[in-house]
């Protein structure tokens, strides 16, 4: 599939300039016949769906497992990124004098769970960053035999700042510390092999760059971990002979409760379809290509970028500041672009499914909004 073809499986292309997948993503045409698929299955067909849901969520995870370059009984299907997180966290045994290591661009759902007893014992670290970058030789210096694991975003959602997630699992795995990635701004948009990266942890959601809904998440567990301790478990969770034992089951399955959500899964697969046929490597590209070419417009535009110019430094989230944001957000939705500002942070994510012309339609806008003021 030609980044065309999948442009044309969006039909809110066809009205607007869609640029903020880092967000939430649009609904394709196959992603709505799925729904209405499992919604007549679920209107007259209910009992098929029942003990079909095993291999529903085995074809999810199995497609998962192949976009992430994982093995399949390393996914855990969750409902969200935060979930993911948290549930990563609490595998993890906190120790006396031991610390943690963040960027100084967490994301609140990595930080909090640590804020939880009895993990609130260890030091919390944040590299902070110089001239808006995070530097490796930093993270470094902050990581030490005593760190029990180090957290950042893959991809930073308020800088569009984009790890080197291998060099850090090198850098914490050295100190016998894990690496734990939040994904959510990664997944479904960069070309990721987390076997060859070998990190500890990584969670996502499907509903950004997987062009999924909301309330179906991922978290990857690496093999080598599939024997910790959940911190709860259900049926899911294990081999279901009798109430004296419990035994949990030898996959990521042991981290899942009870039935997941039948239909969140049914409308999460057409979009990984897409991104497996398209090829990650293909989405990547096209990706990087519209975010360079943005920050080049809008840097023309004299519109502080904070996003790196280096591609091995960004992926799709593009972030910069605009102090009449507060105007311009609605007279970009009013002319057909659907961007994101939060106070005078302006985000623009275009993904495979954007073209040069959605960006040319932004800044024109830009440029229109500009010369009526
Ligand atoms: C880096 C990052 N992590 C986590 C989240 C929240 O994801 P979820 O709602 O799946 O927990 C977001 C949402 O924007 C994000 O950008």
């Amino acid at each position: 599939m030609t980044p065309a073809d999948v442009r044309s499986l969006f039909p809110i292309l066809n009205e607007r300039a869609y640029l903020f997948s880092g967000g939430i993503a649009p609904a394709s045409t196959p992603m709505r016949t799925a729904l209405e698929h499992h919604l007549a299955a679920l209107t007259y067909n209910t009992g098929d769906l029942y003990p079909r849901f095993m291999d529903e969520t085995r074809t999810l995870r199995e497609r998962v497992a192949a976009l992430l370059g994982t093995a399949e009984d390393e996914i855990v299907v969750n409902d969200s990124t935060s979930t993911g997180s948290s549930l990563a966290v609490s595998l993890i045994a906190p120790k006396p004098g031991g610390n943690v290591v963040f960027d100084g661009f967490p994301y609140p759902s990595s930080v909090y769970p640590w804020m939880l007893p009895p993990r609130d014992m260890l030091e919390r670290r944040f590299v902070q960053p110089r001239a808006g970058l995070i530097h490796l030789e930093d993270m470094e210096r902050a990581i030490d035999d005593n760190t029990v694991a180090v957290s950042v975003s893959h991809v930073t959602p308020a800088q569009g700042f984009r790890h080197d997630i291998a060099a850090l699992a090198r850098i914490a795995h050295d100190h016998g510390a894990l690496l734990l990635i939040d994904g959510a701004q990664s997944a479904g948009g960069l070309n990721i092999d987390l076997h060859a990266t070998d990190i500890d942890f990584f969670a996502t959601t499907a509903m950004k760059w997987l062009l999924g809904p909301a309330g179906v998440g991922f978290l990857y567990v690496a093999k080598r971990h599939l024997e910790r301790q959940p911190p709860t478990a259900g049926w899911v969770s294990t081999v279901q002979t009798d109430m004296e034992q419990l035994r949990l089951l030898p996959s990521a399955e042991r981290f899942q409760l009870g039935m997941p959500n039948l239909m969140g899964v049914a409308a999460t697969l057409p979009g990984i379809e897409i991104l497996l046929e398209t090829g990650m490597d293909t989405v990547e590209a096209h990706m990087l290509d519209l975010t360079g070419y943005c920050i080049d417009g809008l840097q023309k535009r004299g519109i502080t970028v904070r996003t790196p110019r280096n591609p091995t430094q960004r992926a799709g989230v593009i972030a910069a500041e605009i102090e009449e944001a507060g105007a311009l957000q609605p007279f970009l939705t009013s002319i057909g672009v659907d961007t994101y500002f939060l106070r005078n942070l302006f985000r623009v994510d275009p993904h495979i499914f954007n073209n040069r012309e959605d960006i040319d339609r932004l800044l024109a806008g830009i440029d229109e909004f500009r010369s009526s003021q």
